[in-house]
């Protein structure tokens, strides 16, 4: 590029076709640069901290531009990684793209700029996505290729994503697990070679690993400071990262994991590949997650800005035993310590097939007549009576075998035809084909029947326990097959939407076996996600630790549970358990009639002060402090308004031995300027609150000096709450 200056674009909103050739996408903190000439390739320039125009040419006098391709395919000089591969109908397995022209446009959410390439030889287009996120420091990217041919186009590649990262000490941190440990954070140096995050499940996409990725460009990546570039792919189902790690080159892609995936383009069809969102902050890890949660608030949760209820479930507590006296005394217990919400968890239906265990009468909601003789209509009731709202569970993507559903459709399961049905959960669970438009109403008709029926139910928790089992589709045609997993997200995408057009103030919870569907491809549909099915409040500050690094509290449903632990039969004080909880979305999962009178009246006034701090927690910048990976023996973290005039710091003992090192904490994120008073939000004693509380000491001591905390974690499993509002 030579002469830098006339060919300068401006960022913003324009409209229609442009031929300037550098494409400056912006957002608050961050900019992308893009060059697109018509007739060229288009180049990958840069991306990192915000550039204005007059900035472009000493990114590229300093040699900051990658001016890698930002779209590379297959065929042509092989060599490498590349983003898309295809066939021809002819068998011609190569492409050749070349700018055709760019428009930049303004949407409800975001300034949108569109490259539009085509193929030199071949009726073959693909448009690359670039959307600034009003407000945010997020950029998405995809790519929507049309085949303007008469014969199909089979698609081998598909990334969403393709693009250069500067190679230095680079670290990747990532956020791997399994069931009851999903989000386990993983941080490596990366080596040269290739590094791989994947899922090939299908449905449950993030229990193996989160689609989600950090890479620091300053060594081990730290909390608030260093350059890290945050990415997220916004899908459920399979799906491939992956970073190509050179000696002096580091390339990234990610997309839906097409191993299994090949997609058939028919003539004038066209394909659109999932989004994928990246942020890059200056600020660390810290700077990263900030940005990802207000995103997620303002464009990627249902209602994101709403704050939660309080909601007590029925699964700990009784397991499959539903019956309308339990529900009814376990709302009675839970509205008399100021709970919000009770929702009936899974046990409640099936008639033929009474739903006792995992193996039976998935597909038939209907209610359990014998369990509950005056039907959801005599939970509504008691809901009334103990003024509380109600929530139902489902799995309105699944049947077992033994069922009626079943028995009835046995053609609505995904299976192959010629061997033997795969099942899960129970040795019955199966999983509905969802790409039928048949199973798509039914499954529809689960919420819509319940919700017609009873509009009064306020909550939904939908689960999956199950993964994609037998790769074979009755309703698909047989060369279609190689689209199962693709075609199975696009219908549980076009049932979500329905849902969403007509109930739209449902709440409703994606579970999936736990933590299993905690991606932005499924949230914009969910309000929140049950964070892991392990609610063991130790085990919980590793799990919520992980999963705070791209979602944000609001969405992240954190629960007491009984002592001992169901998961892992760990004994912990009930303060220590609320004080976990309490830093994300705070319901229970406990029967409550087994809880002491003391206990309960704790458990009154920790939901008091979570009321009262609420909105902080949920709708907050989140700090966090010491990480519990780092072995310090202690964790914290805190939540502060962006106004600077309120946060909610949390502290635990994570380890405890004679005479150890409790390091002080220093806090983050207030204002230095300001003078905070400090009260303590769940003393065990309601009269012996903790040594701060009712303090006033300024932002600048908390954040430089912090706190001492030798004395209040003493014991083991001690742990704090505290609240801080400014004294004006
Ligand atoms: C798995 C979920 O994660 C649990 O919370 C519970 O809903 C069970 N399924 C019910 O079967």
């Amino acid at each position: 590029m030579k002469n830098k200056s006339l060919l300068m674009l401006v960022l913003g909103v324009l409209s229609g076709s442009l031929s300037a050739k550098d494409y400056l996408i912006s957002t608050p903190n961050t900019s992308l640069l893009i060059t697109a000439n018509p007739g060229e390739k288009s180049k990958f320039q840069y991306y990192g901290s915000r550039i204005s125009e007059k900035d472009i040419q000493g990114i590229y006098d300093s040699s900051l531009t990658f001016g890698v391709e930002s779209y590379p395919v297959f065929g042509l000089k092989t060599a490498g990684e590349r983003a898309m591969a295809v066939t021809h109908s002819d068998g011609n397995m190569t492409l050749d793209l070349v700018v055709e022209n760019v428009r930049q446009y303004t949407e409800k959410d975001g300034d949108v700029t569109e490259i539009r390439m085509k193929d030199l030889v071949y009726p073959f287009i693909l448009k690359q996505f670039f959307k600034a996120y009003k407000g945010t420091d997020v950029i998405s990217t995809w790519v929507e290729v049309e085949n303007n041919g008469k014969k199909p186009v089979t698609l081998h590649r598909f990334a969403s994503a393709f693009f250069p990262v500067h190679r230095g000490d680079n670290w990747m941190t990532h956020f791997h697990g399994f069931w009851g440990a999903e989000s386990t954070m993983e941080e490596e140096k990366l080596t040269n070679g290739q590094k791989v995050i994947s899922n090939k499940d299908g449905l449950v996409n993030s229990e193996s690993d989160n689609p989600s990725f950090l890479l620091s460009l300053d060594g081990r990546p730290q909390e608030e400071y260093g350059r890290v570039l945050g990415g997220t792919l916004a899908w459920t189902g399979t799906y491939l990262i992956k970073m190509d790690v050179k000696n002096t080159s580091f390339m990234v892609s990610a997309g839906i994991n097409e191993e299994t995936s090949h997609y058939v383009l028919d003539g004038k069809k066209t394909f659109v590949t999932p989004e994928f969102a990246m942020t890059y902050s200056t600020s660390g890890k810290g700077g990263v997650s900030r940005a990802f949660h207000r995103w997620a608030r303002a464009y990627k949760l249902n209602r994101g800005n709403i704050p939660h209820d309080i909601l007590l479930n029925s699964w700990e507590g009784v397991y499959f035993k539903v019956d309308q006296k339990e529900m009814d005394q376990m709302m009675e217990h839970f509205s008399a310590m100021g709970g919000e919400l009770f929702v009936m968890d899974d046990g409640w239906f099936g008639n033929k097939y009474p739903r006792n265990t995992g193996s039976s009468s998935l597909g038939d909601w209907e209610v359990c007549k014998e369990k509950l003789p005056d039907g959801i209509e005599g939970l509504l009731e008691s809901a009334k009576k103990h003024n509380i709202k109600f929530g139902i569970w489902i799995e309105p993507e699944m049947a077992n075998t033994k069922s009626e559903l079943f028995e009835q459709h046995p053609d609505w399961i995904l299976r192959v035809a010629n061997r033997p049905l795969s099942t899960g959960r129970g040795k019955t669970q199966v999983v509905l084909d969802l790409t039928n438009p048949e199973v798509q109403d039914f499954v529809f008709g689960v919420v819509d029947n319940l919700m017609t029926k009873y509009p009064e139910i306020a909550y939904m928790k939908w689960d999956d326990n199950c993964c994609l089992l037998d790769y074979g589709s009755s309703y698909l045609p047989k060369d279609r097959q190689s689209h199962i997993y693709i075609e199975y997200q696009r219908g549980l995408n076009k049932v979500l939407k329905r849902i969403r057009a007509k109930y739209p103030n449902l709440v409703m919870q994606a579970c999936a076996g736990g933590g299993g569907r905690v991606n932005y491809g499924i949230l914009p549909y969910f309000d929140e996600f049950w964070t892991s099915d392990n609610t063991d409040a130790l085990q919980r500050i590793y799990l919520q630790w992980g999963i705070s690094n791209f979602y944000p509290a609001i969405a992240m449903a954190s629960h007491v549970s009984a002592d001992k632990n169901h998961q892992t039969g760990r004994r912990i004080p009930l303060k220590f358990r609320f004080d976990v909880a309490m830093s994300g979305r705070l319901g229970m999962e406990i029967q409550p009639r087994d809880m002491t009178e003391e206990d309960k009246a704790f458990a009154k006034r920790a939901i008091a002060s979570y009321k009262k701090v609420r909105s902080v927690v949920q709708l907050g910048d989140l700090y966090r402090l010491v990480s519990p990976y780092d072995r310090k023996g202690i964790s914290s973290l805190m939540y502060v308004t962006p106004e600077k005039d309120r946060a909610v710091f949390y502290v635990y003992k994570i380890e405890h031995f004679v005479n150890m090192l409790i390091p002080s904490v220093r806090m983050n994120g207030l204002d230095a300027q300001k003078m905070y008073r400090l009260a303590d939000l769940t003393a065990a004693k309601a009269d012996k609150p903790c040594p701060l509380d009712g303090k006033v000491i300024s932002g600048k001591v908390l954040m430089e000096e912090g706190v001492v905390l030798k004395e209040i974690l003493k014991k083991e499993y001690s742990s704090m709450v505290l609240e801080l509002q400014e004294v004006k």
